[in-house]
C-alpha cells in the first residue's frame, strides 16, 4: 500500500489555496516518501501557497530530510489579474502586485511544518544556476510556458540523484484538456526522450519518473 500523509497535513491541504486535487497530491505524497528513503533533499519548483509543499514536508519529516521551495511568489502568468486563475486576495495591496509569500507562510506555520522546509525566494533559473547538491526528488510546478517549464527542467532535472524521482505537474498529452498550454507535457517528453529517465505512475496530470540513466 502506498504511503499516505498525515490526517491533519491531509486535512490542512485540503484547506490550502492551490490548485492541486487531492488524487494528485495523494501520488505526490507517495513518491516524496520513497525518494526521501534515499536520505537526500526534496526539490519543489513552484511553491505559490503551498498546499503541495505541506505534503512535501510531512514526507521530509518522516525520512529526516528537507523540502526545498522556491518561488519568485509573484504568480505565474495564468495567475496575473484577468487571467482565470486569479485570487484577488494574493495581492499586496502595498505594492500592487501578487505576493503569495504571506499565505504560504501561514499555511506551513499551521500545519506546524516550518522546521522541515526551506523556501527560497527567486527565479527559478536563477537558484538552479547556483545548485550543486544531488537531490531524491524534483517536483517541477513552475511557470507553464515553454520558457520556464524548458528552464526547469534544464536546471533541476540533472541534479535528480540515480534512483531518485522527477514529479511533473500538468502533463496534458491531449491539447483538449489543456488550460496553460502543453509545456510540462513537452519537458515530459523530453525527459523520457533523454533516456535518463523511466516513468513509473500517472495519476491524472501528475507523472512519476526515475532517474535510471547518466546523461539528461
Ligand atoms: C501552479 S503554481 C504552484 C502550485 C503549487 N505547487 C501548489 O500545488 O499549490 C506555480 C508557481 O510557480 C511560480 N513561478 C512561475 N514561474 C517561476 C519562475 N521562473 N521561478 C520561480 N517561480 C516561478 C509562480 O509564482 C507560482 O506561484
Amino acid at each position: 500500500m502506498a504511503a499516505e500523509p498525515a490526517p491533519d497535513v491531509l486535512d490542512a491541504f485540503e484547506a490550502a489555496k492551490g490548485f492541486m486535487p487531492v488524487k494528485e497530491g495523494l501520488a505526490l505524497y507517495a513518491a516524496a516518501a520513497e525518494a526521501a528513503a534515499l536520505g537526500l533533499p526534496l526539490m519543489e519548483i513552484g511553491t505559490y501557497c503551498g498546499r503541495s509543499t505541506l505534503l512535501l514536508a510531512d514526507a521530509a519529516r518522516a525520512a529526516g530530510v528537507s523540502v526545498i521551495t522556491v518561488d519568485h511568489h509573484r504568480g505565474s502568468e495564468e495567475q496575473q489579474p484577468g487571467w482565470d486563475y486569479h485570487d484577488p486576495d494574493t495581492v499586496d495591496p502595498q505594492v500592487g502586485r501578487m505576493d503569495t509569500l504571506p499565505t504560504f507562510r501561514r499555511t506551513l506555520h499551521r500545519a506546524g511544518l516550518e522546521d522541515h522546509v526551506i523556501a527560497v525566494v527567486g527565479r527559478s533559473p536563477q537558484v538552479a544556476a547556483l545548485w550543486n547538491t544531488p537531490l531524491a526528488f524534483v517536483f517541477i510546478d513552475g511557470g507553464h510556458t515553454d520558457e520556464h517549464a524548458v528552464a526547469d527542467y534544464e536546471g533541476w532535472a540533472p541534479h535528480v540523484a540515480e534512483g531518485g524521482l522527477l514529479v511533473i505537474h500538468d502533463v496534458f498529452p491531449d491539447p483538449v484538456d489543456e488550460w496553460t498550454g502543453q509545456a510540462p507535457y513537452r519537458i515530459y517528453l523530453r525527459a523520457l526522450d533523454s533516456g535518463a529517465f523511466t516513468e513509473i505512475s500517472a495519476t491524472d496530470s501528475l507523472r512519476v519518473l526515475r532517474r535510471t540513466g547518466a546523461v539528461v
